[in-house]
């Protein structure tokens, strides 16, 4: 196991913050894991296991080892009762991984097409669009487990995945690596385009002929893109914030207020209102600080408009989550993982 030093993460993570590694290595099959555990540069606390870089944001130089998770590979494992079992490895990248199980002429993954990252990262986040959460496709995750030295499999359930949530960013946090999904995905085609303009989008492009598991992949690429910017172009991580989610009787009050206000009764009485609409009523599209802005054709994403700082992003994300509670009194929560800060921004900003 080769250990670099002083090597720059730019490139490696998508919002593009300047930022380099005092040590880093990089994992091509899952039992680089054993060696990487006794290098001297290992600890525990302090290792940065590093997927597509999507979900991150660096507040300065990592003075740790940094891993780069790339262990590739794709395979079946079994097929029973209308579902096909695909094992892929964690550092497969995700839209590619989607685009495969489409090839093959499977579908679950179709309405997650696009988002960014690796398949490894999309249980922790339990990453979701159009309608869809990755957790309804997920049989089971493949992880070394820091504690024992181990890999363990972990089913659907032991994840406790819930929206934008799973065990990956609670009680295991530090504690498992992920090394390989197993998804079932389904042989028959049923379309889930339930979500906003989908139905639409899909049916314009289908003109009449039956719709298939790649028309949908399509109209969530064009819808996507139409409003998310590409990484490569613009630096992101996409949402930049969770949507809140309310007790009944604020929504209602908010709703008297603002009576076009989007919003989506959960199953448990809650409302979940869309953080973008709330940004955008307090006139934050456009908004930037220093390099760093409010994306201006969705006020969910934050966007690295000109080599912006850690310190920028760090600062509008706070005047964010502090204009949204002075305007509505509805607290927001960022998505991504702060490396290297000690409090996130949105804890910051509510003391
Ligand atoms: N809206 C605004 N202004 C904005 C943004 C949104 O008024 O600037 C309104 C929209 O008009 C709509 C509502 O807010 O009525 C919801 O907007 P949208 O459908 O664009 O979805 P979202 O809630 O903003 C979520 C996910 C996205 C996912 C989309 C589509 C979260 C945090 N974000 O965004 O996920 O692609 O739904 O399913 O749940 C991601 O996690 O990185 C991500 C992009």
């Amino acid at each position: 196991m080769q250990v670099m030093h002083n090597v720059d993460l730019t490139p490696l993570n998508t919002f593009g913050l300047k930022a380099r590694a005092r040590d880093f290595a990089v994992l091509e099959h899952e039992n680089d894991l054993h060696e990487i555990v006794k290098l001297p540069a290992f600890k525990r606390e302090s290792v940065l296991w590093l997927g597509g870089g999507s979900n991150i944001l660096l507040m300065g130089d990592y003075q740790g080892l940094a891993v780069h998770i790339q262990n590739r590979g794709i395979r079946e494992l079994f097929r029973s009762d209308g579902l096909v079992y695909l094992e892929a490895q964690a550092g497969e990248v995700w839209h590619e991984f989607v685009l495969h199980t489409l090839e093959a002429g499977l579908s679950g993954l179709e309405n997650l097409s696009l988002i960014p990252g690796s398949v490894g990262a999309s249980p922790v986040q339990n990453i979701g669009a159009y309608g869809v959460e990755v957790k309804d496709a997920i049989h089971s995750v493949r992880c070394f487990d820091l504690d024992t030295c181990t890999f363990v499999t972990l089913d659907n359930a032991a994840c406790r995945f819930s929206y934008r949530e799973s065990l990956f960013k609670q009680a295991g946090r530090g504690r498992y690596v992920i090394t390989a999904v197993v998804f079932a995905l389904n042989e028959t085609f049923r379309p889930n385009v339930r979500y906003g303009d989908l139905a639409a989008v899909v049916e314009q492009a289908c003109a009449g002929r039956k719709i298939t598991a790649k028309d949908v992949s399509d109209a969530v690429c064009q819808i996507r893109s139409g409003k998310l910017p590409d990484p490569k172009t613009l630096g992101n991580v996409g949402s930049f914030f969770k949507n809140p989610v309310v007790a009944a009787p604020t929504a209602q009050k908010l709703l008297a207020q603002y009576p076009d206000m989007p919003h989506y009764p959960q199953p448990d009485g809650s409302v979940k209102l869309a953080a973008g609409w709330l940004i955008e009523c307090c006139n934050l599209k456009g908004f930037q600080i220093g390099g760093a802005a409010v994306h201006n054709q969705q006020a969910l994403v934050l966007v690295n408009k000109q080599q912006a700082q850690a310190h920028d992003v760090y600062a509008l994300a706070q005047h964010i989550v502090r204009t949204v509670q002075q305007t509505f009194g509805v607290a927001l929560h960022t998505e991504p993982n702060w490396i290297g800060a000690d409090t996130a921004p949105d804890t910051a900003a509510a003391v």
